[in-house]
């Protein structure tokens, strides 16, 4: 498998396309921004003017997509994957997507003879471009060995964690902790300045105590403490995030009053912060109920 296209050229869709590039394969892409794929054009990608053309060219076809709603409209919409697919084509959706929505989309495919991996990704923009993501894989085993130098390509470690619909699941469960681990840092980080600690300090010594966390590890280092807000990662992404992770909580009633409140500040940060915004000024929202 030596073709692989990327529908999706953002943030983290540019980087995995050059990531392929790197690797030695043939890489074509394809954005609703004329621009992003003119852009990677520059750079080696081969331009393609239409989901049907990319999906009828590749064997390999990677989504990187901002939502559900659109991945189903490049899936199922006029000229979409389902109905141009070469033949033998792989999908595979490294979009934080909705659980419910993948395996609706993984089922269709099946029956048009298209396989399907949901791959949400962890790692930001960054992880995209030097292929050091970490992939949690959902789909059929023989899927997923068919397209492992291309998983290999993009990410450093691959998890497989069940069938199609699976990975979307954990990407939110690790989002939704993600979430829990900003807004309660953020409180610590207040009440250790609110009695005089400094807060570079503080983060220093809670990431070498038990209290670590990806907030204190990566989130304040990276982009809080130094005022860069700059992760890549937009408020409006780990918004839909949160809300699909609670969706999933709720639809399986399991008892989460920590992640229910925190799914409510994450909502109502709406607001005050702008959805361009970068994930991480959720750390400076103060709820005024
Ligand atoms: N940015 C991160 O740090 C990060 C990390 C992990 C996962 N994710 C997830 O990865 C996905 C992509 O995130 P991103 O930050 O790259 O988003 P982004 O907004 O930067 O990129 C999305 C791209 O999709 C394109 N697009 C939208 N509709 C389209 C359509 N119908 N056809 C073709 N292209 C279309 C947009 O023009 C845009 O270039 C999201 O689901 C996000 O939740 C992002």
């Amino acid at each position: 498998m030596k073709t692989v296209g990327v529908i999706g050229l953002g943030n983290m869709g540019r980087g995995m396309a050059l990531s392929l590039k790197r690797a030695g394969f043939d890489v074509s892409g394809f954005d609703a921004s004329q621009d992003a794929t003119q852009k990677l054009g520059e750079e080696g990608v081969r331009p393609c003017a239409s989901v049907a053309e990319i999906a009828g060219s590749v064997d390999v076809l990677i989504l990187s997509l901002p939502t559900s709603a659109i991945v189903e409209q490049v899936v199922f919409g006029d000229g979409g994957v389902a109905s141009s697919a070469k033949s033998g084509l792989i999908l595979i959706d490294t979009t934080t997507a909705d659980p419910n929505s993948t395996r609706k989309v993984a089922a269709a495919l099946k029956e048009c003879g298209v396989g399907f991996i949901d791959g949400p990704v962890s790692g930001g923009p960054k992880g995209a471009a030097t292929a050091t993501m970490t992939m949690v894989l959902g789909g059929a085993d023989e899927d997923i060995a068919a397209v492992q130098p291309i998983l290999s390509a993009i990410s450093a470690k691959q998890v497989h964690v069940g069938p199609a619909g699976a990975g979307h699941v954990t990407k939110l469960i690790n989002n939704l902790l993600t979430g829990v681990h900003l807004l309660v840092t953020s409180e610590a980080v207040r009440a250790a300045e609110a009695v005089g600690v400094d807060k570079n300090r503080l983060i220093e010594a809670l990431s070498g105590g038990s209290g670590k966390n990806s907030a204190t590890l990566t989130n304040y280092p990276t982009w809080i403490l130094n005022d860069k807000f700059d992760s890549g990662f937009t408020m409006k992404l780990m918004r839909k995030d949160m809300r699909l992770a609670l969706e999933l909580l709720q639809s399986q009633n399991v008892s989460a009053p920590v992640a229910k409140e925190a799914g409510r500040l994450w909502a109502k940060s709406e607001e005050t912060i702008g959805d361009a915004e970068d994930f991480n000024r959720i750390v400076q929202f103060i709820d005024k109920q």
